[in-house]
């Protein structure tokens, strides 16, 4: 238990130092890429200014000309600096605001592959009882829904708030030198539409996600509604199937209503803000103009101020929603992906190096889940080169095993040992590397064959792969494919049958030169031909090593040194082929019932179970 409380605060050190929380996280990358920022904040504020700087421009020309016209002096002459600032200020958003998109261009894919890269490296440290409760499908979509958000975040704040702020500011400024009461009228104005759109924007999120929410249900009902076409066609319900999706689609409906209403409502606030602005400045000014407090330059920049704010402002409230949005996204797959690591190596982890090859199961107590045990006090010594058969009906705990020796899954208590070395202590790479696992429904790349079996080890040559996969009786099937070993498998390997998946891995296998082999039911989708043929590759894969063979079909396993028998947890018999028959306990009756075929599933087998023990008792 104190173990359990250790790991959960943990990350692999060799996975990236990611934070937890979301601003955190938009910080790290923040100050990764900081000169780049920093250059980016410097055009933004330079471009920002030369569009608010705009009105000012024409203020000077304006007063300029007017004064002209007044002394009856040349025009032309006397604009002359005013219209060099204001053909400046025109020359300086194109610069700022176009180096600032260059630096965009080159920072913006790389920021989005970093933030995948690390990502996707945390990920991988994740234990296997991760993965088996987070879909593949949605990790997959959270890394790519993270990285995006994260840079519009940043986007947002760049390229939207920090302008505004900056051409609020510089209104501001220009204003109170008008006029303090301008001044003040629009500090108010701005003041009140802040907070009000962000208010909004926030009261609309509510509304927004729950229409996210019906969009992806509705396009999930389709995707289900898709894969099962078969069964509409086979049951003759395509009618049924429209008109249940009729009722999602309707419901997608609502609730878009429902938030177009409330962005309509926002926009309902934009315009009369706009049309207060607009009518309260230049009435303001035009009174003030009148009173004769201000020059005819001063009245039009007023006004062109509050147009170029109002065009500037109009979107905030739909912006501030975006971020938020982009923040929950950033807060949702953050949550998801960078969490503790459960399985990960010590500090002082050491290689292992598996020289006898000896596994030692001490005391193991597991359980997958709490509260329901899979191994109590279990004890197994497996010796140095050895074959071990294990045997047991389905659910018995066989996989599970081979799940603890290779550390995929750790143990409550005890421990597992491989020459001496308990598995917790030596790193996982060095560990997975001593040992080579066909899995009882082993999943392939979709990658060309070739690539797929070179997977055992990298540095093979095409020749090697060739001589496995002959070895594996794999050369064959491989030769009739469309396109040989160039051939793509499909998504996890589903363009193949499951007896030639099966010959794919142990090819792999062979390739990799490990001290120890696993092999969960490595050969149960082979006919029986197939099988005698392969038994020949597996001998030969087999000498040498320390191995664990997991069979239903009991025939496979009668060559082997020793065979286990698992029966809830514990092993009931232990001893080879000849032994257990002579024992005349579980086995013997297994294999006598079996005639060559299968051992019987678990229904009937607790019941054969109890049948036995009960024929035990009376004997
Ligand atoms: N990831 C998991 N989470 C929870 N329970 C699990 C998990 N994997 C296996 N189990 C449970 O642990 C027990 C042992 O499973 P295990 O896979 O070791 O059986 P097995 O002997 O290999 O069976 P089979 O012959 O069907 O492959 C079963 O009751 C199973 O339901
Ligand atoms: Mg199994």
């Amino acid at each position: 238990m104190e173990q359990v409380v250790e790991t959960n605060t943990s990350r692999a050190p060799q996975a990236p130092p990611l934070p937890g929380t979301p601003v955190d996280f938009c910080l790290r990358y923040a100050r990764a890429y900081w000169m780049p920022f920093a250059v980016m904040v410097i055009f933004e504020a330079g471009q920002a200014s030369c569009s608010i700087l705009l009105p000012y421009a024409i203020k000077q020309i304006m007063d300029t000309v007017d004064r002209a016209g007044r002394i009856g002096q040349d025009v032309w002459s006397s604009v002359d600096s005013p219209l060099w600032l204001f053909g400046l200020l025109n020359l300086g958003i194109v610069i700022f605001s176009r180096s600032s998109g260059a630096i965009l261009v080159i920072l913006g894919p790389a920021l989005r592959r970093r933030i995948r890269r690390e990502l996707f490296a945390y990920l991988q440290h994740h234990s296997q009882r991760y993965f088996l409760s987070n879909f593949a499908g949605s990790l997959a979509t959270r890394i790519a829904e993270v990285s995006l958000s994260v840079a519009q975040i940043m986007w947002t704040v760049l390229f939207d708030f920090w302008p505004l702020i900056i051409s609020f500011s510089v209104s501001l400024v220009l204003l109170f030198g008008v006029n303090v009461n301008l001044g003040a009228a629009l500090g108010a104005w701005i003041a009140i539409y802040v907070v009000v759109s962000y208010v909004l924007a926030q009261r609309c999120r509510h509304y927004a996600r729950n229409y996210a929410a019906a969009r992806s249900l509705v396009s999930g009902k389709i995707v289900d509604s898709v894969t099962n076409i078969m069964n509409a066609k086979l049951f003759a319900r395509r009618d049924f199937e429209r008109t249940y999706l009729d009722g999602y689609l309707n419901m997608e409906v609502k609730r878009a209503r429902e938030t177009f209403w409330y962005m309509e409502r926002i926009r309902w606030f934009q315009f009369l803000s706009a049309m207060v602005l607009m009518i309260g400045i230049i009435g303001f000014a035009l009174k003030i103009w009148s009173e004769g407090r201000m020059s005819v330059g001063e009245f039009a920049m007023a006004a062109s101020l509050s147009l170029l704010l109002i065009e500037q402002a109009r979107g905030l409230s739909r912006r501030f929603l975006e971020f938020f949005e982009y923040v929950g996204n950033v807060h949702d797959g953050v949550g998801m992906i960078v969490r503790p690591h459960d399985v990960i190596d010590d500090d002082g982890a050491t290689a292992l190096e598996v020289r006898a090859g000896e596994i030692e199961f001490k005391h193991v107590d597991f359980s997958y889940v709490q509260g329901k045990p899979v191994f109590k006090d279990l004890n197994i010594l497996i010796r140095s080169r050895e074959k071990i058969g294990l045997v047991g009906f389905s659910g018995s705990g066989k996989s599970t095993i081979l799940n603890l020796i290779l550390r995929l899954f750790e143990p409550q208590a005890g421990s597992v040992l491989i020459d001496g070395h308990d598995v917790q202590t030596v790193s996982q790479e060095s560990l997975r590397s001593a040992i080579a696992m066909i899995p009882q429904d082993p999943m392939l790349f979709h990658r060309t064959l070739m690539e797929n079996i070179r997977y055992g080890r990298l540095d093979a040559t095409d020749d090697e792969v060739i001589d496995a996969a002959q070895k594996a009786h794999a050369h064959e099937f491989i030769l009739d494919a469309e396109h040989g070993y160039d051939s793509l498998v499909g998504e996890r390997g589903v363009k193949l049958s499951g007896g030639q998946r099966q010959r794919i891995a142990l090819a792999r296998a062979v390739l990799k030169e490990a001290s120890i082999l696993l092999l969960d039911e490595a050969t149960s989708s082979l006919d029986s031909v197939t099988e005698k043929h392969i038994q020949d590759s597996l001998a030969y894969l087999m000498e040498n090593k320390t191995v664990l063979v997991i069979a239903h079909r009991l025939s496979t396993l009668a060559n082997l040194d020793r065979i286990l028998v698992f029966h809830d947890g514990t092993i009931v018999e232990d001893g080879n082929h000849a032994e257990l028959l002579e024992l005349r306990g579980h086995y013997a009756k297994l294999w006598s019932m079996q005639a060559g075929g299968f051992l019987p599933d678990v229904e009937e087998a607790s019941s054969d179970f109890d049948i036995l023990e009960h024929e035990e008792a009376h004997q």
